[in-house]
């Protein structure tokens, strides 16, 4: 077989078989094939896109470059989430304890923030001394006795994915629907969980621009899941505004905690964390309807049981747990710099890529791989999409470094205005099943 032909047939439009693509595949993530061929190989999948068989061989080939968990030693159906991201986006640390709580087992691998949007794994990173690498022993013991297990993804799950990704990152390939699905459902498949919930994100901000084009990436991933025995369901929402009114590590942790404790409960990110969390205690067999799992998640929030599964996962796995009861042991800002509003009207829109960027140049995000972050620092979005305000009204809080500059018009050009009142949109677009 030969690369050369398949990089060929795929920039005339044609299809490629399970052996070539397995052939492809195997060399990239071995060494055996050259960067530049895999390149070439991507970007003319990128313009010609996959039939659904090809994108089902290419995710299998993936899964199956490295290792699969074995999740059976802990009883019951086990329901994970994966968010296409976005800034702001922390449903993971509220869903996870309340489906755990709601006794379905909840075992999630996350990614570390690059560029403008921010990583699971760093938001669980601020609370101090919790370890976010865990092995699979650790991740095991995790899920047997908190019901919740979250680590960052171990190099030996689908090690060909880390190869292309980093290929695709620097080719301009990675909003192709057959790759993204590839990737992602690849390691969701080598994960070993049996269902998955998907919060496919749509919006300026997300990979995503267009309700097609997400619908279209959602049953892609749905397709795939379901051919490989996974139960799926997916919702499509809006990503365009910041999710929430954190962005910056331990900021997002506080905001979570205060969800669990029953705070800002109609807020957007507790409203579709409930959600989320309700669709995945159907799938594993908790509620019949999504009416009686939103029964069973608000009682999580009341009764305490939520926030109890965190402090138990936190303190098992190393970290300090008092921190979510007392947010003065979490990592902090050296000043915290109001920006307030310099003239009337309505908040139209909030442009959270951009947010994304200036948290980023704060030092909660990461420019590049190795960056270290600054896991204190982030902004406290105060401005919401259909607010009035008049001029000197606060609209965001910057937690920035000691002595660190903070340039407020930056901020305040992250808002549109309207002289009329706006209607804020809703955040759920669309459910599949
Ligand atoms: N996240 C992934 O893991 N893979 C993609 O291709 C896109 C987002």
């Amino acid at each position: 077989m030969r690369m050369y032909d398949l990089i060929y047939r795929k920039k005339l439009g044609g299809a490629l078989s399970a052996e070539e693509i397995a052939f492809w595949v195997q060399g990239a993530a071995d060494g055996s094939l050259p960067d530049e061929q895999s390149a070439a190989l991507l970007m003319a999948i990128c313009w010609r896109g996959m039939t659904t068989e090809e994108t089902l061989a290419l995710t299998l080939a993936m899964r199956d470059s490295g290792k699969r968990l074995d999740l059976s030693a802990v009883p019951g159906l086990k329901v994970d989430k994966h968010s296409t991201g976005g800034v702001g986006d922390k449903t993971t640390l509220i869903l996870g304890p309340i489906v755990a709580a709601c006794g379905v087992p909840c075992p999630m691998f996350s990614g570390r923030g690059l560029g403008h949007t921010g990583g699971t794994v760093d938001k669980f990173a601020a609370i101090p001394g919790l370890k976010v690498e865990l092995s699979e022993a650790e991740f095991l013991r995790s899920l047997a006795e908190t019901g919740f297990a979250n680590s960052a993804q171990t190099a030996d799950i689908a090690p060909a994915d880390k190869k292309l990704y980093a290929l695709r990152d620097v080719t301009a390939t990675v909003e192709s629907i057959p790759l993204i699905t590839a990737s992602i459902m690849s390691k969701k498949l080598a994960g070993g969980a049996n269902a998955l919930v998907l919060d496919v994100k749509c919006g300026p901000t997300a990979f995503m621009k267009t309700l097609e084009d997400a619908t279209a990436l959602a049953q892609s991933m749905v397709a795939v899941g379901k051919a490989h025995g996974m139960q799926m369901r997916a919702l499509i929402t809006r990503m365009d505004a910041p999710l929430g009114w954190a962005i910056g590590n331990a900021l997002e942790v506080m905001e979570c905690v205060e969800i669990l404790r029953g705070e800002h409960g109609h807020s957007e990110l507790a409203q579709m964390s409930f959600r989320l969390a309700a669709e995945m205690l159907v799938m594993g067999g908790a509620a019949s309807t999504l009416e009686a799992a939103q029964v069973l998640v608000q009682a999580s929030i009341t009764n305490g049981t939520a926030l109890e599964i965190l402090r138990r996962f936190v303190a098992l796995n190393g970290g300090d747990a008092q921190a979510l009861d007392d947010f003065s042991r979490l990592p902090q800002a050296g000043q915290v710099v109001p920006v307030c509003a310099d003239r009337a009207g309505y908040v139209a829109a909030i442009d959270g890529r951009a947010l994304g960027i200036l948290a980023m140049d704060l030092g909660a995000g990461r420019r590049d791989r190795n960056d270290v972050l600054d896991l204190g620092v982030g902004i406290r979005v105060l401005a919401q999409v259909g607010q009035r305000l008049a001029p000197g009204d606060r609209l965001f809080e910057v937690y920035a470094k000691t002595g660190a500059t903070v340039a407020p018009e930056a901020f305040r050009a992250t808002l549109e205005w309207s002289g009329e009142p706006v209607e804020p949109q809703p955040w759920l677009l669309a459910a599949l099943t």
